[in-house]
């Protein structure tokens, strides 16, 4: 499949289940290569990966769970617990962070760009995302982006032992696509591209 199918093929699957062919081994291998290889500013890989798979994922989801019934009203409770059942029916999570440590020292270094480390780190994030949700789908893996980020972030960091200065900023939630992407419209072209000769 060429690099063009792939990103056609990406799409964001949300009836996900355990069956995953591939190994924990092979998955891992992937979601290394993927993120190593994706590039950063200055190549200055300031993306952490932190992979649940088992008991982890399903606390990961507990924990968004018990988090989000202090914060969401009771009467639209049920539909977001409905909607964690959903994820937690998947085989694992991806944890996307950005170190911020690497991003203060960046800044300190090259006092010039500054401002703009914090920015180019998030692209870097974006970018390692998007690169390991399309390896993923190449596998028929199904994938969703999701974003329980702040209200998580502590509770995470302290059960799964992770540095504070990891900062969360996504969740890339996979496994077997038990049903296939809705229609997904696109806007007009022209409203959205300029080309000049
Ligand atoms: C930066 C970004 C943030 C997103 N956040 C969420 C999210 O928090 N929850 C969710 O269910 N989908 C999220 N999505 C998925 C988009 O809704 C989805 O990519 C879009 O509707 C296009 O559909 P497709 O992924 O099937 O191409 C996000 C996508 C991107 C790129």
């Amino acid at each position: 499949m060429s690099f063009l199918e792939q990103i056609k093929q990406r799409r964001t699957i949300y009836a996900i289940g355990k069956n995953v062919a591939l190994t924990q081994d092979q998955l891992e291998a992937i979601i290394k290569d993927v993120v190593r290889n994706s590039p950063s500013a200055f190549n200055s890989q300031t993306s952490r990966v932190v992979t649940l798979y088992g008991e982890s994922h399903t606390k990961f989801w507990n924990i968004v769970r018990e988090t989000l019934r202090k914060l969401v009203p009771e009467g639209a409770f049920d539909a977001t617990n409905a909607k964690i059942d959903s994820f937690a029916a998947g085989y694992g999570t991806v944890l996307f962070f950005e170190d911020q440590d690497k991003v203060k020292s960046l800044q300190e270094q090259f006092p010039l760009y500054a401002e703009h480390f914090p920015a180019w780190s998030e692209h870097s994030t974006g970018i390692a995302q998007f690169a390991l949700w399309t390896a993923l789908a190449e596998r028929h893996i199904g994938a969703s982006l999701q974003h329980y980020n702040p209200v998580i972030d502590h509770e995470v960091a302290k059960t799964f032992a992770l540095p504070e200065n990891w900062k969360l900023r996504a969740q890339l939630v996979f496994g077997s696509i038990e049903a296939s992407a809705g229609e997904k419209t696109f806007m007009d072209n022209a409203e959205r591209f300029k080309k000049f000769d």
